[in-house]
């Protein structure tokens, strides 16, 4: 198969018929349309979503749980790089790496196995999350990480005092420090996630352009109707990311039709692209915008960014 320079973007080899996916090291055969099964029921009414757009002009500071409850669909690539794209802009981000597998940590270059206290700490043991709070290769960007012992975190809650509400109360105090909080959920809707939609008042849900794409989106919407019902009345579902669409597919296409039709304009109108560079920056430590500045990963979260800040002047301090 020819390679262009950029092999990496595979993306960018719209019309061969024999791809590969070279990180999965998988080949596939041309369009996959014809493999695709009847579209699905809708699964979950747009009026269930509370709110407005994310486009819309939000003051700030803002809090966004990135959430999906299906693992690997993007949520920590996003959390990521849509951190260090607002950072780049002049926000001060922080980043909450509220997954035991530490991947927002290690993707912004923390070494998880060194860190003196992480997010387990915050909510278990009440440490200050200003303690946690690390810098990063991005101004402007801050990580607060999580390791393994996070993994505790779901069972030792259960019984805690006012559980659903540890990470609220663990940022409202540093909250004004910051324009913009990502927090990178773990895929699942434990209490990790709970606490996530608990302190947020956005949610923001990455989509692979798959076909099982929306399945799970009406549980996940429910959760948020149950957390917006009884411990955060102002929660709401501000916007899916369609993200790995690869333009070579038809299934893409429509998987995006789809998500667009059900979801309306709480769909982001900057698509990620399914490339191989934006796969390989976390084992360097880095967003994409350091690790490749210009490739098209990172000009789609550079996108994705303003969309979501819509140009929203940071405060000034
Ligand atoms: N746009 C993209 N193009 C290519 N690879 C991607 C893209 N987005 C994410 N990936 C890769 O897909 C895998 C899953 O992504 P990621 O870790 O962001 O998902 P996740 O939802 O956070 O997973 P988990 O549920 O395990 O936390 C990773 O290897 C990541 O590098
Ligand atoms: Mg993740």
């Amino acid at each position: 198969m020819h390679m262009e320079p950029d092999d990496q973007d595979v993306g960018n080899q719209a019309g061969d018929a024999q791809a590969v996916d070279a990180q999965a090291g998988e080949v596939t055969e041309g369009s996959d349309s014809d493999t695709r099964p009847e579209p699905m029921p809708d699964p979950v009414p747009a009026s269930n979503l509370g709110g407005t757009p994310i486009s819309r002009g939000r003051a700030l500071p803002r809090v966004l749980a990135v959430a999906n409850q299906k693992g690997g669909v993007g949520k920590t690539t996003t959390a990521v790089n849509l951190g260090a794209c607002l950072a780049e802009l002049g926000y001060r981000t922080l980043v909450i790496d509220l997954d035991p597998q530490g991947n927002a940590s290690t993707g912004l270059g923390l070494d998880i196995s060194q860190v003196q206290a992480t997010m387990y700490d915050v909510l278990l043991h009440d440490v200050p999350l200003e303690d946690v709070v690390e810098g990063s290769s991005v101004r402007n960007l801050f990580v607060a990480p999580a390791n393994l012992h996070l993994a505790g975190a779901e069972i030792e809650l259960v019984p805690a005092f006012s559980r659903e509400h540890r990470l609220r109360l663990a940022i409202e105090p540093v909250l004004a420090d910051y324009d913009f909080v990502l927090i990178d959920c773990p895929p699942s809707l434990g209490l990790l996630t709970v606490n996530a939609f608990t302190a947020a008042t956005e949610v923001m849900v990455p989509v692979q352009c798959e076909f099982y794409a929306l399945e799970g989106l009406r549980q996940l919407s429910t959760n948020v109707e149950l957390v917006r019902k009884s411990l955060n009345q102002s929660l709401e579902i501000s916007a899916l990311v369609l993200v790995m669409y690869d333009a070579r597919t038809n299934l893409a296409e429509q998987v995006a039709a789809e998500v667009r039709s059900h979801f309306g304009d709480r769909v982001c109108r900057t698509v990620i692209p399914r490339t191989v560079r934006l796969s390989e920056a976390p084992s360097f430590g880095q967003p994409i915008i350091s690790f490749d500045s210009s490739s098209r990963g990172a000009l789609a979260y550079r996108d994705l960014a303003k969309e979501v800040s819509g140009g929203t002047p940071e405060r000034t301090r």
